[in-house]
């Protein structure tokens, strides 16, 4: 039995060696002024991770919003410091100019005004061979310079990922995973280079709330449909991104320490395994 704030406070260790919450706020599609409201509620409720990126148009306010909360004693009560936030944005594009990724790299660390950014990905794989390397490239010496902790992608397949020689790996590849997309390849290669899996769109974007598997353990479960995706996420070891802008479901999102699902409904809810795609799907992009 654990508290939602003891939920948000768990953490998994990255390859070098650094932590990570396992629950994070995700933040796409969400508006400059949703995205300072939902972070700003979020914070208060206990989440300690947020996950923007160039594309969504909400650095600077996330920054904002994050900043604003520390330094309001009357809301961060615990005296939290920067350090305790994790903070993640993305590549737009990636280029075959390691000088063009590096610059755009630095003006998301000043966009959002938190001094660092906590991971930095390579949004897709897009781009072609030689711009997934020079990017990777760039971000690895944002990582040398201080501008950011760690280095991860997102949307890399099975081949993308053979593509990182030995001591260059990712630290996470974030995919679109959920009992309707389970990722079975994806998920196994990421094991064996030791790579942690994201899950993104972990709520399949609401359009399988009404499933009857899913609906039928929320009822057993006494909990709501998403909560059951966010516990099966967790479950699995993943770092979960479920994203609201309505400060009352990214707390029940969160509230998942009160129950279990038991290995035979773990198993039943992978058996839901459709290959959905909810938004895009780049991870076999030459
Ligand atoms: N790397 C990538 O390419 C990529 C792609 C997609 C997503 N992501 C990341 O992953 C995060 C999550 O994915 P996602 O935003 O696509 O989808 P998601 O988290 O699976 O679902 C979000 C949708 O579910 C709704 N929702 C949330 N909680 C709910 C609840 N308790 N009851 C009913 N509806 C609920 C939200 O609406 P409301 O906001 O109105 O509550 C929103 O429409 C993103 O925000 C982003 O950070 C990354």
């Amino acid at each position: 039995m654990s508290t939602t704030r003891e939920m948000l406070s768990r953490t998994l260790q990255l390859r070098n060696g650094l932590s990570i919450p396992q629950i994070q706020l995700g933040l796409y599609m969400m508006s400059p002024a949703e995205t300072k409201r939902a972070v700003r509620s979020a914070l208060i409720a206990g989440y300690r991770g947020f996950d923007s990126a160039q594309w969504y148009g909400n650095e600077k306010e996330t920054g904002q919003a994050i900043n604003a909360f520390l330094a309001d004693p009357a809301l961060n009560k615990e005296g939290l410091t920067r350090q305790d936030i994790f903070y993640t944005t993305k590549l737009r594009s990636n280029s075959t100019s390691r000088e063009q990724v590096r610059k755009s790299i630095q003006k998301s660390v000043k966009e959002c005004g938190l001094g660092y950014v906590d991971l930095f990905l390579l949004h897709s794989p897009y781009g072609g061979k030689e711009a997934r390397r020079e990017s990777w490239a760039a971000v690895l010496e944002a990582v040398e310079a201080g501008e950011v902790k760690s280095a991860g992608v997102s949307n890399y397949g099975v081949g993308h990922l053979g593509e990182f020689e030995e001591g260059k790996r990712p630290v996470v590849n974030q995919i679109e995973v959920h009992p309707f997309n389970t990722q079975g390849e994806i998920r196994e290669k990421c094991k064996e280079m030791g790579v942690l899996v994201e899950a993104y769109a972990p709520l399949v974007r609401g359009v399988r709330f009404s499933d009857k598997t899913v609906k039928g353990l929320a009822g057993r479960y006494g909990v709501s449909s998403a909560q059951v995706l966010v516990r099966w996420s967790i479950q699995h070891g993943f770092v979960t991104l479920p994203k609201s802008a309505k400060e009352e479901r990214l707390i029940s999102n969160a509230d998942v320490g009160g129950f279990e699902l038991s290995k035979e409904d773990m198993e039943g809810l992978d058996a839901l395994d459709e290959k959905l795609v909810t938004d895009w799907n780049p991870t076999d992009a030459p």
